[in-house]
């Protein structure tokens, strides 16, 4: 069975394809090009993607093998799963494995951004540091502020717990309401996106993105935002409209943005966000662990096995696909 790795990823996953399969794996520093794909579509078995790879349909028809597509990712906005489904191949995808690295991460934005640590690090490398200053790089206490979660799925779930461990009032809004996590870990239900954003002191985002998150931030709902707020992203970057945040961040509509992803991804160096003092932005690197890498390269590689031998793969979002060769 042969399949495609569009990049290299930990040994602890293409050792397991290895075993069973024949490999190859993309060399480059960056993705490979849309062509390169292409032209390996035909004869693939089974294709081991990136988020930055566009798994749509003209691929699928153009790779008739095809039993499943397993993303190095817990996101599959880059994958085109109904029309996966349409054509029984099977996508596998990446939860749980990097939930609370990814949460960690949200965090230390979080943290970042309220104690001025980047431009306080500036200020000490800068020789601004000449004496201690009464008045300067002066943050928002996090301890006691409210902590809005936007989605509270697994990993919005492990934000929260990390908000309650430093005595945040922790509200969130959710597509539905969940009860017991509510009661366990003492949060506090929004029924509105607006109701949240309107009381937070830092919002973070955690929905996917769909056709109905894309641009959720934008210039009304940014508006909504205390002035004193600051912005989390670490799902996706269309989730906010690029355009909006750069208008709130400089207006003083909000106070400052943490940003693990943005749209477009990467941003240029010189793009206007990056040279904001009250906007840090890290290169999506939410599930950078060693560890977490380690965990999505198995995971990824035993959806990929699973679904060439057409057993239901472990983490799935069409888990309903029976692949091609067994239907
Ligand atoms: C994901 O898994 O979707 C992250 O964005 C990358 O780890």
């Amino acid at each position: 069975m042969r399949v495609f790795v569009t990049r290299v990823i930990p040994e602890a996953g293409l050792g397991l394809l290895r075993e069973r399969c024949e490999v190859e794996v993309w060399p480059g520093d960056g993705p490979p090009a849309r062509e390169e794909i292409m032209r390996r579509a035909p004869e693939l078995d089974g294709i081991l993607a990136m988020l930055t790879d566009r798994m749509d349909a003209e691929f699928m028809d153009a790779a008739p093998r095809l039993r499943v597509i397993s993303n190095y990712a817990v996101g599959f906005d880059n994958v085109d799963v109904p029309a996966a489904t349409e054509r029984g191949i099977a996508v596998g995808n990446t939860p749980g494995v990097l939930t609370e690295t990814t949460a960690d991460l949200a965090f230390a934005l979080l943290m970042a951004v309220a104690r001025l640590i980047v431009p306080g690090v500036e200020y000490a490398k800068s020789g601004q540091w000449r004496t201690w200053d009464p008045m300067a790089l002066l943050g928002r206490d996090v301890h006691h502020a409210t902590l809005g979660i936007v989605g509270l799925g697994r990993i919005g779930t492990e934000v929260a717990k990390r908000g309650h461990g430093f005595d945040m009032k922790v509200i969130y809004c959710s597509r539905s309401r969940r009860s017991e996590t509510e009661r366990e870990l003492g949060l506090e239900y929004r029924d509105s996106l607006e109701a949240l954003l309107r009381e937070a002191d830092f919002v973070s985002l955690h929905t996917p993105l769909t056709p109905e998150t894309r641009h959720l931030i934008n210039g009304r709902t940014l508006k909504l935002m205390k002035p004193t707020a600051a912005l989390i992203n670490t799902t996706r970057g269309p989730v906010v409209d690029t355009e909006a945040l750069y208008e709130a961040l400089t207006a003083g509509t909000i106070w400052a943005a943490g940003l693990d992803v943005t749209d477009p991804e990467p941003l240029a160096a010189d793009h206007k966000l990056l040279r904001l003092d009250n906007c840090v932005v890290v290169p999506h690197i939410g599930s950078a662990s060693v560890d977490s890498r380690d965990a999505m390269a198995r995971l990824a590689a035993e959806n990929l096995l699973a679904g060439l031998e057409g057993r239901p793969l472990k983490a799935s979002p069409n888990l309903e696909v029976v692949s091609r060769e067994t239907r």
